[in-house]
C-alpha cells in the first residue's frame, strides 16, 4: 500500500525532527541543514574554504580556524555568539539571515577545520 508507506516515512521524519529539536544545545546535525553549504555561501569569502582566511578576511582581522590553541580556548557558545552578532566593521551579524539551528550547525564546520 503506497499510502501506508508514505504515511510511515512521514511519521519517522517527524519523530526524528522532534528528537533533533529536543536535543537542544547539542549541535544540530539535522539532515535538512547542510552546514558546509551554508559556510560556503556566507562565510567562505572571508574565512576561506578550509577555515584559512582569505586576503579579504586577513585584512579585516579574521583568524586561522585550524589554530589548535584557538580551537581549545574557544567555546561553542562563543562561536555561536560571534556568528549571531558579528563584530562591527569586521564581520556582519547573521542572526537575521540564518536560523539558530543553522548557526549551531556551523559550529561543527568550524570545529572540523581544527581536526587536520
Ligand atoms: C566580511 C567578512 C566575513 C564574513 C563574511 C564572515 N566573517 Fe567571521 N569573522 C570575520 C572577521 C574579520 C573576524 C574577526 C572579528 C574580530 O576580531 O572581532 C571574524 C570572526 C569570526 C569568528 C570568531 C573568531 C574569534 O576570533 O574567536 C567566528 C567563529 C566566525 N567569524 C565565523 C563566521 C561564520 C560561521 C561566518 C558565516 C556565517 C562568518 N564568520 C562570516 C570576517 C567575516
Amino acid at each position: 500500500m503506497l499510502t501506508t508507506r508514505i504515511f510511515g516515512a512521514t511519521s519517522i521524519a517527524v519523530v526524528l525532527g522532534a528528537v533533533t529539536y529536543f536535543s537542544g544545545v547539542s549541535i544540530a546535525k539535522a539532515a535538512d541543514i547542510d552546514a558546509k553549504k551554508i559556510f560556503m555561501t556566507h562565510c567562505k569569502t572571508c574565512h576561506g574554504e578550509d577555515g584559512h582566511p582569505t586576503d579579504l578576511g586577513t585584512g579585516l582581522g579574521a583568524r586561522e580556524f585550524a589554530n589548535a590553541e584557538w580551537q581549545a580556548k574557544t567555546t561553542d557558545e562563543q562561536i555561536i555568539k560571534q556568528i549571531n552578532n558579528g563584530t562591527p566593521e569586521k564581520m556582519m551579524p547573521f542572526k537575521e539571515k540564518l536560523t539558530q539551528d543553522e548557526i549551531k550547525a556551523l559550529v561543527s564546520v568550524i570545529r572540523s577545520f581544527g581536526k587536520k
